[in-house]
């Protein structure tokens, strides 16, 4: 005990005397201690705020996701968040179809919306239910789905770069949704129905926690 207080002390006395030469100025000017990312004597609270600012964006955005994925666990097992986000999908598509050529802010602002939707949509589906589906024997009908995914993202990618005025805008939206309405309907009606019945409660509970594990970080 007696030999660690001692060591305490030494180790204080080293640094005033460390702080005792600085002060003194004798070797190197304070300016020259300082490295190349020092920020200067104000940077410390500009620093802090910024990182209190960033934590709290990061947990902003936590809560976000959160609020976001606990409203679509409470849609229930992994089919029925799918289907919902079908429906979210759809009512992204009528909202755009409900727009003139003049509108083209609300235009983009929807492209954005529904690029996300399906973004997070798309991914949920890749990562966790055609694999699953393919791990039950199904590799065709998976391989048929996620290519239909492929031509959401050349719609997508041909929206994005048309002007939002341009005279076809609405007829490629409308093309859009029919595609995309086609394929959920696939999933819901045929695909999603006859794989949920073959599986046993505990692959289910499964796969619904994996959506909705993949769908929190996509949100
Ligand atoms: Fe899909
Ligand atoms: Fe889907």
């Amino acid at each position: 005990m007696a030999t660690r207080t001692q060591n305490r002390s030494t180790t204080r006395s080293a640094s005033n005397n460390r702080s005792t030469n600085r002060s003194s100025g004798n070797c190197r000017s304070k300016q020259n201690e300082r490295s190349a990312f020092s920020f200067g004597e104000n940077a410390g609270p500009v620093l802090g705020a910024a990182l209190a600012g960033m934590a709290i964006g990061m947990f902003a955005n936590y809560g976000r996701k959160a609020i976001m994925q606990g409203m679509e666990s409470a849609a229930g097992d992994w089919d029925e968040i799918l289907a919902a986000e079908h429906d979210m999908a759809l009512a992204i598509f009528d909202k755009m179809l409900a727009t003139d050529e003049t509108q083209t802010f609300k235009r983009k602002m929807l492209l954005m919306k529904l690029t996300h939707a399906l973004d997070k949509h798309a991914h949920q589906e890749e990562m966790v239910v055609y694999p699953a589906l393919r791990e039950a024997n199904d590799r065709v009908t998976a391989d048929q789905l996620e290519q239909e995914h492929g031509e959401v993202k050349t719609f997508l990618y041909e929206l994005g770069n048309m002007p939002a005025d341009s005279s076809n805008w609405l007829e490629t939206v409308r093309e859009f949704r029919s595609a995309v309405s086609r394929h959920a309907h696939m999933e819901e009606e045929q695909v999603f129905r006859a794989f949920k019945q073959g599986l046993s409660e505990e692959q289910n509970a499964k796969i619904t926690s994996l959506v909705n594990r993949d769908g929190f970080w996509m949100a």
